[in-house]
């Protein structure tokens, strides 16, 4: 299937978290829908792949080193975006994830902050920092990745879940605030995908079955879907869309 087209063509997307998964992904779309694309994630070995694969599919773009984590972090990579496109159009707050399980009773605070500020506080630091290239843009458009676990109650993952509920509050409110700016903000809600993220559950049939049993669709989704849904977000072609919440996830949370 030919996936070239120009739906984003002269424009300059900034993605986090685009060194694997999901991020990774929907950089490949974006470039080969004509953008310029800025990949940012803390390995720049892996982003330099992603870079490699994307100039040998006659796309363009650089790669920032860069954690998320910091504080200084979402500054410099704007900064790079403009100094080496001159624009910005497109930002994605992909970068996220989580990496334990607790009951809340018992969570360490520790564990609970680190969460929020990679899925979070990343994610409002990026923002702030973007927000007026993005409103000189005039067509702007912010992605907030979210999940499904944000969208109800996730025992034993409360940390995960309500940093990724509150990404899409802060989404809608933004959305309201910049509308008149001309930019347009939306959060994305993957259900489960098949990406370094979810490994330990496929590594576990029980906790396999558990997950992709509750799925209607009975499968995972593919990193590609998700990009495909973050490709209609950026584009014009979901130009009268802002504030709302793309859940992609095989019919997850349709179920009562
Ligand atoms: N997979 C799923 O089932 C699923 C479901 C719902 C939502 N999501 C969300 O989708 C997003 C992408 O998930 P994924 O499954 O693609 O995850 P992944 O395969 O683990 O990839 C995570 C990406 O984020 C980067 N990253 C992690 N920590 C970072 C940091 N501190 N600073 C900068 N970059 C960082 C990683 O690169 P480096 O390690 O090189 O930094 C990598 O590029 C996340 O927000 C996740 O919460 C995923």
């Amino acid at each position: 299937m030919d996936t070239k087209g120009t739906a984003l063509a002269g424009r300059t997307a900034l993605i986090t978290g685009a060194s694997r998964g999901i991020g990774r992904a929907m950089a490949i779309t974006f470039a080969d829908q004509g953008a310029n694309v800025v990949v940012t994630a803390r390995s720049a070995e892996t982003l330099a792949e992603v870079v490699d694969l994307i100039a040998s599919n006659g796309g363009r773009a650089c790669a920032v080193a860069a954690d998320v984590m910091h504080e200084d972090s979402a500054a410099r990579v704007v900064e790079s975006a403009l100094a080496e496109y001159g624009r910005l159009d497109i930002l994605v707050n992909n970068a996220g994830g989580n990496s334990f399980i607790s009951p809340l009773g018992t969570m360490r605070f520790a564990g609970w902050q680190k969460v929020f500020a990679l899925n979070l506080d990343s994610t409002v630091r990026m923002i702030q920092a973007a927000l007026p290239a993005l409103v000189a843009s005039g067509n702007g458009s912010i992605i907030n990745v979210s999940s499904v676990t944000g969208l109800r109650g996730s025992p034993l993952m409360s940390h995960y879940g309500a940093a990724k509920a509150a990404v899409i509050s802060l989404t809608q409110s933004l959305a309201i605030e910049v509308a008149a700016d001309g930019v347009r903000a939306n959060a994305l809600v993957p259900g489960w995908i098949e990406t370094d993220l979810t490994e330990f559950l496929r590594a576990d049939e029980g906790l396999e079955d558990a997950a992709i049993g509750r799925v209607p669709m009975q499968r995972w989704g593919t990193t590609d879907e998700i990009a495909q849904a973050a490709l209609f977000l950026a584009s014009d072609a979901s130009s009268f869309m802002t504030g709302q919440a793309l859940v992609v996830d095989g019919g997850l949370s349709a179920q009562p």
